[in-house]
């Protein structure tokens, strides 16, 4: 009974956890202006989230590279699907923000 209980509560905690931070970064992205140029599979102005998740998913350091690119902005990864555009620089988006974002991105399937 306990132990029913108690793996209740882990799971209702692990949930807890998930949403949370899927909140916390539709949050963080709504201050943003990310979604005039991209969404999770449809690829608009920009290549889709799904698009992205499948090209880096697993590469080593690759949070860091691409919250870096968020913050800066630039182009040249995605031309064949954007036809040259760049993203914009987001220089108010501090950088362990924009991780958070990458990796909820890289968790889209
Ligand atoms: C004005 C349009 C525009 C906006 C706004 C924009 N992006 Fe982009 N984004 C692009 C384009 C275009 C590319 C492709 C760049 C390239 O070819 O390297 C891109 C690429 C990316 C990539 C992949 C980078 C790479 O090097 O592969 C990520 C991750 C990304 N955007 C996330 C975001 C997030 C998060 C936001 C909001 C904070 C955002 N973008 C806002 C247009 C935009």
């Amino acid at each position: 009974m306990n132990k029913i209980v108690l793996s209740g509560a882990l799971f209702a905690g692990l949930l807890f956890t998930q949403t949370a931070q899927a909140g916390n970064v539709q949050k963080i992205m709504g201050s943003q202006d990310c979604a005039s140029c991209h969404s999770v599979d449809q690829k608009l102005v920009g290549p889709s989230f799904k698009m992205i998740a499948d090209r880096y998913r697993g590469k080593k350091g690759v949070v860091k590279v691409l919250a870096q690119k968020i913050i800066t902005g630039g182009g040249g990864n995605w031309t064949a699907d954007t036809g040259g555009m760049a993203m914009p620089p987001h220089p108010g988006l501090p950088l362990p923000q924009a991780e958070e974002i990458v990796k909820w991105i890289l968790s889209q399937k």
